[in-house]
């Protein structure tokens, strides 16, 4: 199928590049997330999966420089180190401490963070919900939480309550929330405290992540009905917390929507054309599903 849609756009001199740099690569599904958005808008681009070997990521980086690339996707382990070797850093990425997207500005590098805002919209588009204002419960205080804690607070959260294995993680990451957003952080035994005042909880940990789909990270006897319940957990597409939330009546949004986002956005940075989410969203689905 990628082969039929980069026929549409046949690479030329002018052709863009673009790409993911990570270790390993071989399981991402960017670039045909990506090339399908670059088929479907008709934008003269290629986007290309690079495997970075150890201690090779400061030469990749130079790399985008030196051949005038587009920009770059940036996944594991690179978030972190990549931040050094840029020009700038965009508030989305320093909030979350990490970097997924590098923008090339004509031999300047900028890089952004667009998981948390990724994740923030597709919750807003996939589920209605307005954010203003609302009492979130977020389970975990990695760095997927630091990301869409951003996010939240942007779309003016009301409250952030942060439930943390490692209570301590929890109230570090309160912290660095309140000059943006009321948060409080707490280990996991004060759930049962705010629970019946939160109307939206959201897993930001990788609890039940395949292969462990038996597992949740809360026990979900009080989710209730008018309550939205969130997983970033994207494979399986519906987790165990998410089946039980359903059970019980609450509204529930799955995980998938966070990587199709932080894919629109880079797309958008990169090229200031809308990006075509639903096409994007199928083509991730066809792969999962094993039948592109
Ligand atoms: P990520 O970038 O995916 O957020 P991370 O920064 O390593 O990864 O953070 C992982 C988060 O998941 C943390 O909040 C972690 O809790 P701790 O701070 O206590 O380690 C949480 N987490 C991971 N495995 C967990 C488990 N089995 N039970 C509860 N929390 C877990």
């Amino acid at each position: 199928m990628g082969d039929m849609e980069q026929g549409k756009v046949p690479v030329n001199s002018e052709t863009k590049v673009y790409g993911v740099y990570g270790d390993p690569i071989k399981q991402s599904k960017s670039p045909l997330m990506l090339n399908r958005a670059f088929a479907e808008t008709g934008i003269n681009a290629v986007y290309a999966a690079f495997h970075i070997l150890p201690g090779r990521l400061e030469a990749a980086v130079a790399g985008i420089r030196g051949m005038g690339f587009g920009g770059v996707n940036v996944t594991i382990p690179y978030k972190v180190e990549v931040m050094q070797y840029l020009d700038e850093i965009d508030e989305s990425a320093r909030f979350a401490g990490a970097v997924n997207t590098i923008v090339n500005r004509e031999g300047v590098l900028t890089g952004y963070n667009t998981d948390g805002i990724g994740y923030v919209r597709s919750l807003k588009e996939e589920t209605g919900v307005q954010l203003q204002g609302k009492r979130i419960l977020m389970i975990g205080a990695g760095g997927a939480a630091r990301g869409v804690a951003y996010g939240l607070a942007k779309e003016g959260a009301g409250t952030i309550y942060i439930a943390n294995r490692t209570a301590d993680k929890a109230s570090e990451l309160a912290a660095i929330l309140k000059p943006i957003c009321e948060a409080q952080g707490m280990g996991m035994e004060g759930i049962v405290h705010i629970k019946d005042k939160v109307d939206l909880v959201m897993n930001t940990t990788s609890v039940g992540m395949h292969p462990n789909v038996d597992q949740m990270p809360v026990e979900p006897d009080w989710f209730r009905p008018g309550m939205i319940v969130s997983d970033l957990v994207y494979n399986p597409l519906e987790t165990k917390l998410l089946r039980e939330a359903k059970q019980r009546g609450a509204q529930t949004h799955g995980g998938l929507g966070m990587f199709v986002y932080q894919g629109a956005y880079a797309f958008e940075y990169w090229t200031g054309a809308a990006a075509p989410v639903e096409a994007m969203r199928d083509a991730v689905l066809r792969s999962l599903r094993g039948n592109n």
